[in-house]
């Protein structure tokens, strides 16, 4: 009876249905817009006809994220048509970067919202209902919404983001972030422990602290008599349980020290996979990145890891085509990738992006023909990387935390290793959130594959 008349009083509820692009903070951004949303009595639903507000979360890195999003737009547009009534807000990045163009071009576009002003969304929401068309894309110098606790989105409750910082202060010369997210600011320590042990009592088993760049955390009181660094906070939240498993994302080679890589070492619970950017293997370009590092100095930094964490996978970003990348250029990009050994990367070609350091100096003057020869280059040499790095896994025990049921076979359960490496296994009598031990038989391109070993 109590069950039917919640039931019923959902139906009242207005429908919120968001939809996410971009990086990991997006994702948890949009944790805040649903905590935000649900406390003024939004309810979430997956069904996008049967929203009142539909909200996209948007990315601005690169040119070909903003084309995805403006194919979704004609989309809701086309849902708008039949169902005037529903209102269509955009957020996040691309908010940020063409608040101008999405009021004024885009007609069915009634909200307008960037990364720092989510709190106002309800508020916002009242406007366009009395007809307005409602934007707010301030940025801040404060906002880390420690205090909102977010409701998770992902569907197994096992692995949860949470956002230690915002913004960025590095400028490097083709990014977008400063400009759409703001200075740097770190969040309280007190709030994140709080969010880190209420996942852990909810049945989280994995925690991803993430930021632009989490070893530039720096929490100081406002005497600056205390301060928590990166490294710190990292030990606390690992102290939280054994049974948790922390990652972090993204390092930054110019600011990752040498403390962090040791207390990774003290905790066996710390993941060991360090996702630690390149962009390039030149340091004439990584000087017109304004990267802050030399290839020397990012060597140094992969020498400490495999000195200090000898077990630690390593991934990066790789950009090509950057202004004035020659030939050389790029086969020092090939020649780093081949003594760093990565087991994954993720690559792109250079997309100018306006505003920029780049785009306002450097004349974006690789040709496209050339760009995409050498990503395929690029992308080539890393598939034989990640096939090395897999097959060195052959008959290595790793303990997996169990995400899922494998998409392929429903006899078999997904998970991870420490390294961030997806391993398949035959489900026996374990369930979702169990570790388990399972030793390494095959691999494909993208999977290990096991067998259990024994329970943890
Ligand atoms: N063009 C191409 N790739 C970019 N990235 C950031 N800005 C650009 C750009 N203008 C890539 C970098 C970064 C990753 C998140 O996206 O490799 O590390
Ligand atoms: Fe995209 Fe960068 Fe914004 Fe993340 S912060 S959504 S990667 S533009």
């Amino acid at each position: 009876m109590v069950e039917m008349n919640n039931r019923e009083r959902k139906e009242e509820y207005p429908k919120l249905y968001i939809e996410t692009y971009g990086c990991q903070m997006n994702i948890a951004d949009s944790e805040v817009v649903v905590s935000v949303m649900q406390d003024k009595g939004y309810s979430v639903t997956e069904d996008i006809h049967e929203a009142d507000v539909i909200l996209v979360n948007t990315c601005s890195i690169r040119e070909n994220a903003e084309q995805r999003v403006w194919g979704r737009l004609d989309v809701f547009k086309q849902i708008k048509k039949k169902k005037p009534s529903v209102k269509i807000g955009v957020i996040g990045c691309m908010a940020e970067r063409l608040k101008e163009k999405l009021i004024e071009e885009e007609k069915m576009v009634d909200l307008v919202v960037g990364p720092d002003a989510y709190r106002e969304l309800p508020l916002l929401l009242e406007d366009v209902e009395s007809g307005q068309k409602a934007v707010n894309v301030i940025l801040s110098k404060e906002e880390t919404y420690a205090d909102i606790n977010p409701v998770r989105l992902d569907k197994n409750k096992i692995s949860a983001f949470i956002s230690i910082m915002r913004g960025c202060n590095n400028m490097c010369s083709y990014c977008i972030v400063p400009y759409v997210r703001g200075a740097e600011r770190s969040r309280d320590p007190g709030s994140i422990m709080n969010e880190a042990r209420d996942l852990f009592e909810k049945g989280y088993k994995e925690i991803v602290l993430i930021g632009q760049n989490v070893d530039s955390y720096h929490w100081k009181v406002e005497n600056h008599e205390k301060s928590v660094t990166f490294a710190q906070l990292l030990e606390s939240v690992a102290k939280i349980s054994t049974d948790l498993r922390i990652r972090f994302s993204t390092s930054h080679p110019k600011d990752m020290s040498d403390d962090v890589l040791y207390v990774m070492a003290m905790y066996n619970n710390i993941c060991n996979h360090i996702h630690l950017p390149a962009q390039s293997g030149s340091t004439r370009i990584l000087e017109k990145m304004n990267r802050g590092y030399t290839r020397e100095w990012y060597m140094d930094r992969i020498q400490a890891i495999k000195r200090i964490l000898p077990d630690c996978a390593i991934t990066t970003d790789l950009m090509t085509g950057f202004p004035g990348e020659t030939e050389e250029d790029h086969q020092e990009t090939l020649s780093l990738m081949r003594e760093v050994n990565y087991d994954l990367a993720f690559m792109f070609k250079y997309s100018e992006r306006p505003r920029t350091y780049a785009a306002r100096h450097l004349k974006d003057d690789v040709k496209e023909s050339d760009k995409t020869r050498r990503l395929t280059e690029i992308i080539d040499l890393q598939g034989e990387l990640s096939a090395k790095s897999k097959k060195n896994d052959l008959g290595e025990v790793f303990e997996v935390l169990i995400e899922g049921v494998s998409k392929k076979s429903k006899d078999h359960f997904f998970g991870r290793n420490s390294q961030n490496k997806v391993v398949v296994f035959p489900r026996l009598n374990y369930k979702v959130g169990d570790y388990v031990e399972v030793e390494i038989i095959d691999c494909t391109s993208a999977t290990l594959i096991g067998e259990v070993a024994t329970k943890h």
